[in-house]
């Protein structure tokens, strides 16, 4: 395949940092033992927050983390989470399990986990079984800098500056768990709530639960009826191999299990474009939930979404990053669900231990196009090839998968100006299609020097071997 970009210099469109986000919810192993230890566990942590993941997270210089939920911000009562621990009420985790949720990482925790990664919050709050007034007051608790009770009540728990929040997310999955309703009737509530959540530290960006999948009619009408309120409204898609009812295995499965995946994978194109036709250009999509999703592993508890990650989930999220590129110009944040130990993650946490997954390679890769501006972005469902070209910082920044199990592929692309040889050309490759780290094992796949390119003026070629993920950094001279 040959790629020629003749000119940048009118290239305007941002690759926003945010495109590359996470999200951490109240599920399983999500935050508890995951991120969460507390302050007395005997693996270190600083402040209840375990050092190996934060480190390992730093890496990949995460821009913004959504919380509670997912379904679990539609049950999350943000009260029951602040002030001293042992006077924190133990509650249910009703979304996940029935599990007893002891509160013990809450608002403040959360805020200090965004200042330890160094992102920024992306709060979801709770419309499903919350009130106006909840809403309000943790607005208030969390951004407020007066002489204002939960302002106060902030303080007194030990933080005296106001909180930076930007993203708000009023509700989630409202035509499902968060409260089974019609369109019609979430675009009156989502009115209402949006009414009242005040400004105190910088304007918020209100983000509405959108679609799921290709419900067209669920957009349509929530824009007709409510867009002037939102700054963006979001869609979730995930990546199966077969049916709800039965996902597949993450790990032991074959080429067609391959296939289908990345094809349902694929679909987040169409998904995107789409959705896209029915809104208005004033307000962004957020794909604020995106990922694999296997059937849990054996011996854990089905509630916890515990799965394994191999290249084939590394494929899938460069695949969708390039998607997600494609469309810069209206998608303004994506969040993988999840972050650690549920989905598809980044991190995964045995005991002591921690696993680097395929995907955390993948985002460590990515991050070179955060915030560059954009010069072409390529995804066709009938070509093994998709990638990003951007510009940043005076350099290029060429990504390109091969979702081809079994192809070798190759990409050749003409830049408008000459270049260095590259900075940095990473790789991540395996001969096996469900190669995976474990415990024993945790450096089956990780990131490599990427070699076999070839330069010829301003062109590079790059020879891509079957599931390979590849991304390079080119100075410009
Ligand atoms: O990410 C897991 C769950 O998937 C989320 O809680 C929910 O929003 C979605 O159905």
């Amino acid at each position: 395949m040959k790629v020629e970009i003749n000119d940048d210099s009118k290239a305007n469109v941002l690759i926003s940092k945010y495109l590359q986000g996470q999200f951490a919810e109240h599920l399983g192993h999500g935050i508890y033992d995951g991120i969460w230890v507390g302050k007395d566990s005997p693996i270190k942590n600083v402040n209840g927050l375990r050092s190996d993941v934060v480190d390992a997270l730093k890496q990949l210089h995460i821009p913004v983390l959504r919380w509670p939920g997912g379904s679990y911000a539609d049950e999350y009562h943000w009260q029951n989470g602040i002030g001293p621990v042992e006077k924190r009420p133990k509650t249910i985790n009703h979304s996940w399990g029935a599990v007893v949720e002891d509160n013990s990482f809450g608002t403040d925790e959360f805020f200090e986990l965004c200042r330890q990664l160094g992102c920024e919050a992306y709060v979801n709050l709770n419309v499903g079984s919350g009130t106006v007034k909840e809403t309000v007051d943790w607005i208030e608790y969390m951004t407020a800098d007066g002489d204002s009770y939960f302002a106060n009540l902030r303080r007194q728990n030990g933080h005296p500056e106001p909180y930076k929040v930007k993203f708000i997310g009023l509700g989630n999955e409202a035509w499902m768990g968060g409260g089974y309703m019609r369109a019609e009737y979430y675009a009156d509530v989502y009115k209402r709530y949006q009414t009242y959540v005040s400004e105190y530290n910088g304007p918020l960006y209100k983000i509405a639960s959108g679609p799921s999948e290709d419900n067209f009619a669920w957009t349509k009408t929530l824009c007709e009826r409510a867009e002037p309120f939102m700054d963006g409204l979001a869609l979730h898609h995930y990546a199966l191999t077969n049916q709800w009812n039965d996902k597949g295995d993450a790990v032991d499965f074959d080429e067609e299990d391959w296939v289908s995946l990345i094809n349902s994978a694929r679909q987040m194109d169409s998904l995107i474009s789409r959705h896209l036709e029915l809104i208005p250009k004033t307000t962004d999509l957020v794909v604020d939930e995106w990922g694999t999703w296997f059937n849990p592993m054996k011996g854990t508890n089905p509630a916890f979404l515990i799965q394994q990650n191999t290249m084939r989930d590394a494929v899938v999220a460069a695949t969708t990053l390039n998607i997600f590129n494609k469309y810069a110009d209206r998608i303004k944040m994506a969040n993988i669900a999840q972050m650690v130990n549920v989905l598809q993650s980044m991190v995964m946490t045995v005991g002591e231990k921690i696993i680097l997954t395929p995907t955390y390679y993948v985002f460590k890769m990515f991050q070179a196009h955060q915030d560059a501006t954009l010069l072409d972005a390529f995804h066709e469902s009938n070509n093994d090839l998709n990638y990003t070209i951007s510009k940043k910082d005076q350099h290029y920044i060429i990504s390109v998968c091969n979702v081809s199990p079994d192809k070798p592929h190759d990409l050749t692309v003409t830049l408008p100006s000459q270049f260095e040889k590259p900075t940095s050309a990473k790789c991540l490759n395996s001969q096996q299609m469900n190669a995976h780290n474990d415990v024993d094992h945790p450096d089956v796949v990780t990131d490599k020097d990427f070699s076999t390119y070839t330069v010829d003026g301003k062109s590079i070629r790059m020879d891509l071997a079957p599931m390979e993920i590849v991304v390079l950094e080119l100075p410009i001279k």
